[in-house]
């Protein structure tokens, strides 16, 4: 027989879930985290001391990834009036259908006022990461929009030079042409979506940061426990800063989209970086709504 107190912990047990349910389908997934830090590179030009570079990653336009919460958060980082804004990869999730909605969501896509690069991700690369004609499409979309994709290619922004490497999944990356172009006496940074790339060979004395996106952070985890399901060989590389071998730094965004709707204790991100010469090496974080 159902007593009192057994109803009561059953409604109370049940409320709970129900609400920690809602929370992590409703609130979180949408709940952008402003994450502010340094970032010191070694020989960078003074002009460029003290400007910001916003990261974005993992946008996953597509129909499981709200279009007026993407297009919300392009605004805030377009209220934010970056110098540089970069894209690490993961714009859509594909299907047939989702240029169409690119069209409507990247118009609001935020520009750096000195430059506005990307890098592709395994999903820009169509099904099975084998598509380089989805890739190739998802590239042309955007250019219209201001973002230049570099694939395995180097832009000098204002002295510092940004390399961006293809993707690894799609079998698209190669350090060694990304990587050739950099002149190793001056300020450089890399971009690459998928973290495990900093482990492949080909990275021939770089030193300084290289920043990715990829794992979401792994959208749900117990608090001050690794997330269970991450998308990567080195499980190591959750989010957040690394130090790697040969003078490098890693930086792993949150991602702002998502593939299934659900996140717990992983709010998706917005890195805010402050440009700084490498004598400024405390990096500092604080998040903001
Ligand atoms: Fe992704």
């Amino acid at each position: 027989m159902l007593t009192r107190r057994r109803f009561l912990r059953t409604t109370l047990l049940g409320g709970a879930a129900a609400a920690t349910g809602v929370y992590a389908w409703r609130i979180e997934p949408h709940w952008i985290e402003i994450v502010r830090r340094h970032l010191p590179i070694r020989g960078l030009p003074d002009a460029l001391a003290g400007r910001t570079l916003v990261q974005l990653s993992d946008i996953h336009v597509g129909r499981r990834v709200d279009d007026a919460y993407v297009i919300d958060t392009f605004q805030r980082v377009a209220a934010l009036a970056p110098d540089i804004v970069v894209f690490t990869g993961d714009f859509i999730s594909y299907d047939d259908t989702v240029f169409d909605r690119m069209a409507r969501v990247y118009r609001y896509l935020p520009r750096g006022r000195l430059a506005t690069l990307g890098v592709l991700g395994n999903h820009d690369y169509g099904h099975a990461w084998s598509h380089p004609e989805v890739a190739a499409r998802v590239t042309e979309a955007l250019a219209p929009f201001g973002l230049v994709m570099l694939r395995n290619e180097v832009k000098d922004v204002s002295g510092l030079q940004i390399a961006g490497l293809d993707d690894l999944w799609s079998h698209q990356f190669s350090p060694e042409r990304g990587l050739a172009r950099l002149d190793r006496g001056r300020a450089s940074l890399v971009l690459s979506h998928n973290p495990d790339s900093v482990d492949e060979a080909g990275w021939d004395g770089f030193e300084g940061w290289i920043l990715s996106g990829h794992t979401h952070g792994g959208q749900c985890k117990a608090p001050f426990l690794p997330p269970p399901l991450l998308p990567v060989r080195n499980r190591r590389y959750t989010s957040g800063e690394f130090a790697l071998s040969g003078n490098r730094r890693l930086y792993i965004n949150r991602g702002v989209g998502h593939l299934l709707r659900v996140r717990m204790n992983v709010r998706p991100e917005v890195t805010m970086f402050e440009l700084c010469g490498e004598a400024h090496s405390t990096s500092s974080e604080q998040g903001d709504d």
